[in-house]
């Protein structure tokens, strides 16, 4: 089983991550929680040079594959030998963040994002995909009150992080049956009393 956490900035779904991965783990079950861009030693490397380039131009197109490579080193070392092993695989973000970002974000045309996404991942596809819903300036606004340097996205423009939001709701829309929206403004805990419910009901375990 394949989950993924998707978001816009500050949308808390990091916190989400770490709570599932536990709550898999305390009952008992084998699970791996990983993040995009990084989870290997390339991906770790790519994830410095595309959040915080410096000086260093990074073109829309070179963004696309750069996480694209990561995301493909990461399919191949790690998500499908351990889904193979029955893992419960949760990852904070994947090929959907690409097309939230670089698609309605950057305004690239997302049926070659998808050829491209398709060559990293092999098709790899999630089972289970959650959406954090918050308003762009709710969420960016948790996002600065915590740290000093803001990375190369959490630098973009209002309108930027719209189209990036509005995106992921298409997205949810489109595919409802992958798809689960849940309201990040909400208390820290009922979102995870969603995360949890509908984690269990897809494991079809009590
Ligand atoms: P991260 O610190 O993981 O942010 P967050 O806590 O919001 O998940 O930073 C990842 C950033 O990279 C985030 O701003 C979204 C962006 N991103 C893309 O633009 N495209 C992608 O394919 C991925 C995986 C991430």
């Amino acid at each position: 089983m394949f989950i993924t956490l998707e978001g816009p900035e500050g949308s808390g779904k990091t916190t989400q991550a770490q709570r599932l991965y536990r709550f898999l783990c305390d009952s008992g079950r084998q699970a791996i929680l990983m993040r995009e861009p990084g989870g290997t030693a390339l991906g770790d490397k790519l994830r410095e040079i595309v959040m915080f380039s410096g000086d260093v131009p990074i073109s829309s197109r070179a963004e696309v594959l750069l996480f694209a490579a990561a995301r493909a080193q990461l399919v191949e070392e790690v998500l499908l030998p351990r889904i193979r092993e029955g893992f419960i695989v949760v990852c904070d973000r994947y090929a959907d963040s690409t097309l939230a970002y670089q698609g309605y974000g950057r305004g690239i045309d997302r049926s070659r994002l998808r050829s491209v996404i398709d060559f990293a991942t092999g098709g790899l596809t999630p089972d289970l995909t959650f959406l954090f819903d918050v308003p762009v300036e709710i969420g960016l606004s948790r996002n600065r009150s915590g740290q000093l340097s803001a990375d190369r996205f959490e630098q973009e423009d209002l309108d930027f992080h719209s189209r990036v939001r509005q995106g992921y709701l298409d997205m949810a829309r489109a595919e409802a049956q992958r798809w689960v929206v849940i309201n990040a403004t909400l208390p820290v805990d009922a979102v995870w009393e969603r995360v949890r419910e509908e984690t269990l009901d897809r494991l079809g375990t009590p």
